[in-house]
């Protein structure tokens, strides 16, 4: 039977009594609004160890003031259902009073890797990211933890601040999943009227087109670059923020010229309509 629990100490001795039974933990992170993207990564977590534990916490933390913490899609009863369906042992979903004192005081951050890309579009997200992630960690004491490329900033900047910290929690990163035309799934999709979900798969078609290019000899990142963003942004219904190629360790611009089988990372963000979206394709020069 599946456990729902909402006090976090609770939650702890749920997860240390599973430990002290031998089991090896894991833990999904979720804002809720579950789909299959965040059903995969149940499934994998299912699937390597013997308790898991989902979170779903639509953490205010880490929205901006013009952002859509208000109207985040929140659909619990339905993501209880997919967590059951995914053998999930324990759903962590607290109230925000329970994870944020008033007068809370402390803030995780990771440096230059928050301040880039999404960082310098969401100032302060990543902070409320990384925080909040601290606290979930510490609540469900993981030993592995699943996170979506999806996300490709968050779960490198997750696996920096694990490491820094040394907390002892080996940061697992799942595969994007897709619809059928190539829409990377995200809770925010939702948003999205049936015209702009028509829209929203150019961000697919740029992945694709520098997957295409890179894989030419003799490639050259910027001309790259330039293709992908010249594309989005002749896309009408499209209002492009960034489409850039970047090194996926460190999110630092490429070099001018690369040698073939350079590994790289193309990272979009866009607008369509009023709805945000980004997403990414690990990519290897020819
Ligand atoms: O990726 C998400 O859904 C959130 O950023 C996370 C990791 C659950 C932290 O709130």
């Amino acid at each position: 039977m599946m456990l729902v629990e909402s006090c976090p100490q609770k939650t702890w001795q749920h997860v240390n009594s599973a430990r002290q039974r031998g089991l090896l933990t894991g833990c999904v992170p979720t804002m809720g609004a579950l789909h299959q993207g965040h059903f995969s990564l149940m499934q994998r977590a299912r699937l390597d160890c013997g308790f898991v534990t989902a979170t779903i916490f639509v953490n205010p933390t880490q929205f901006g003031p013009q952002e859509d913490f208000s109207k985040y899609p929140r659909t619990l009863e339905a993501d209880l259902e997919l967590c059951r369906q995914a053998g999930v042992d324990l759903v962590f979903t607290p109230q925000t009073d329970r994870m944020y004192a008033s007068d809370a005081e402390t803030t995780v951050r990771v440096g230059r890797l928050s301040t880039v890309l999404e960082g310098a579009h969401r100032p302060g997200h990543f902070d409320g990211v990384t925080t909040v992630v601290t606290k979930l960690l510490l609540i469900t004491q993981p030993e592995r933890a699943y996170f979506g490329q999806k996300d490709f900033q968050q779960q490198l900047i997750v696996k920096r601040m694990v490491r820094d910290l040394n907390i002892p929690t080996e940061i697992v990163t799942c595969p994007i999943i897709r619809e059928s035309d190539g829409l990377a799934m995200s809770s925010r999709n939702r948003y999205l009227s049936s015209v702009e979900r028509q829209t929203a798969t150019s961000l697919w078609g740029a992945l694709q087109l520098a997957q295409h290019l890179c894989g030419q000899s003799q490639a050259v990142p910027a001309a790259v670059e330039q293709q992908m963003q010249q594309k989005l942004l002749q896309t009408a219904g499209v209002e492009l923020q960034y489409a850039v190629l970047a090194d996926p360790e460190t999110l630092l611009p490429l070099p001018e010229r690369v040698s073939a089988g350079t590994k790289a990372v193309a990272l979009i963000a866009a607008r369509v309509g009023s709805t945000r979206l980004i997403d990414n394709q690990l990519l290897t020069f020819g």
